[in-house]
């Protein structure tokens, strides 16, 4: 039997022990061995809970203990995940963890200590939640030169974007239920302004690269500044609008990453994703397009993916799984240098000057818009589109358009 032990006895955390326990047959059947949480780390107490008697207080159980050879890091945060993880690889204990932000901080650093220990260093649910993207794009696809990944990989802003959508709400007013019913923090900063999906879309790139793609070098917007008025365009356009985390490798090695809002056409397979939903979009040169899709989040669907690490652990007890992500820090492309078309709202007062500044723009039209000019660009890039924003007193907002040839 193959022990192991949880960090942190939270919505993740429970699911994993939950699910250890309800789909035990369904483990034994490819795993005969079984696997057993021996240990719960976590502050509280959680008395009444079936498996109060395996809660402890004091790290130092768990790693001083050598009948356990798994930890699910399901704690969050910084610190002391990242002291515990370290401190489990060190003593060859592999690590399963959900914890995005530790990944994308010292994502390198720890597969390193884990390769270094014989054991491994698997963060499948840190990506997507339920959704397998992490191991098919270390195993099914390292034959491919991956040339796009798109993801929608933030639940709690596609929800709101849907709600906008779908119910003509505003952002604060979304925004508010899906704090009532969970969906989002109280405090949300981390989801509606990008960091969330920053965060793994630099996990994503940085596998992709086998280097290290610094979330800080990403260029991050949220979602706080899209309003009904753009949804009603948005319609009109038969486009919807989806936070994106975006790589983007052109034929001259460019690679552009970035997290932002972007109006997506109703041709492409992300426009219908919608509600909590998360989906991965990926294009290889050899296999074309490819979609992930799932519950981004959620108790039981997130332990799913960290208890598929755990059994691949199981399997390589005294072995390390390689990961190729290395500390080296990829240079990312010029961010103002990546062209596209953008959506763009000024008052009618310059709706002339805004036609002499983009030659070309095609007009926009939205029921019950009155009052403001609304068109879409020609392809240019970032750096000329802001140039030429800057002396337009009056813009509303911009949106990119995702351009379905990229
Ligand atoms: N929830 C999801 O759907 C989801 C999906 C994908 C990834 N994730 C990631 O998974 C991780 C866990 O998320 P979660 O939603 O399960 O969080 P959570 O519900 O807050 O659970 C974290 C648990 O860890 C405990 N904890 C915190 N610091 C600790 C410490 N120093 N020692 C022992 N226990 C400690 C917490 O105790 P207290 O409550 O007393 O603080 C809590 O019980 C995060 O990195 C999150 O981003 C979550």
């Amino acid at each position: 039997m193959i022990q192991i032990a949880v960090l942190g006895f939270g919505t993740v955390g429970s699911g994993v022990v939950e699910l250890i326990d309800k789909n035990q047959d369904a483990i034994r059947a490819r795993f005969p061995e079984g696997v057993h949480v021996k240990y719960i780390l976590d502050i509280r107490e959680f008395p009444g809970s079936p498996y109060a008697d395996r809660v402890v207080h004091d790290m130092n159980v768990i790693l001083e203990d050598p009948e356990v050879s798994i930890v699910c890091e399901t704690m969050g945060g910084k610190e002391p995940a990242h002291t515990f993880s370290r401190s489990a690889l060190e003593r060859g204990k592999s690590v399963c963890t959900s914890n995005k932000e530790l990944v994308a901080a010292f994502g390198p650093e720890l597969i390193r200590t884990a390769r270094e220990h014989n054991c491994s260093y698997l963060f499948e649910a840190s990506v997507g939640g339920g959704i397998p993207v992490i191991r098919p794009l270390l195993s099914a696809l390292t034959q491919e030169k991956i040339t796009s990944i798109l993801g929608i990989l933030n639940g709690t802003t596609n929800y709101i974007m849907t709600r906008m959508e779908d119910e003509g709400m505003d952002f604060d007013e979304v925004l508010k239920i899906a704090q009532e019913k969970g969906y989002a923090e109280r405090n949300p900063e981390a989801d509606v302004e990008g960091h969330d999906a920053c965060r793994k879309i630099a996990i994503l790139s940085s596998l992709v690269a086998g280097k290290t793609v610094r979330y800080e070098d990403i260029p991050c917007e949220g979602i706080s500044k899209i309003t009904t008025e753009d949804m009603k365009y948005a319609r009109s356009m038969n486009m919807a609008v989806r936070l994106l985390g975006m790589n983007r490798q052109e034929e001259d090695g460019s690679l552009y990453v970035r997290t932002a809002p972007f109006l997506v056409p109703e041709e492409h397979p992300l426009h219908s994703v919608s509600g909590v939903f998360n989906a991965v979009f990926i294009h290889g040169n050899m296999v074309d397009n490819l979609m992930f899709y799932g519950r981004g989040a959620g108790k039981l669907p997130t332990a799913s993916a960290v208890v598929a690490d755990v059994m691949d652990c199981a399997r390589n007890i005294g072995r390390n799984i390689p990961i190729y992500w290395s500390d080296e820090v990829k240079t990312l492309a010029d961010p103002s240098t990546e062209s596209r078309q953008f959506f763009v709202r000024v008052d009618i007062s310059e709706k002339e000057l805004a036609r002499t500044l983009f030659k070309g723009a095609q007009e926009v039209r939205a029921e019950g818009m009155e009052g403001e000019f609304a068109f879409v660009t020609e392809e240019q890039t970032e750096a000329e589109f802001d140039r030429k924003t800057r002396s337009l007193a009056t813009l509303k907002n911009r949106i990119r358009l995702l351009d379905l040839g990229k």
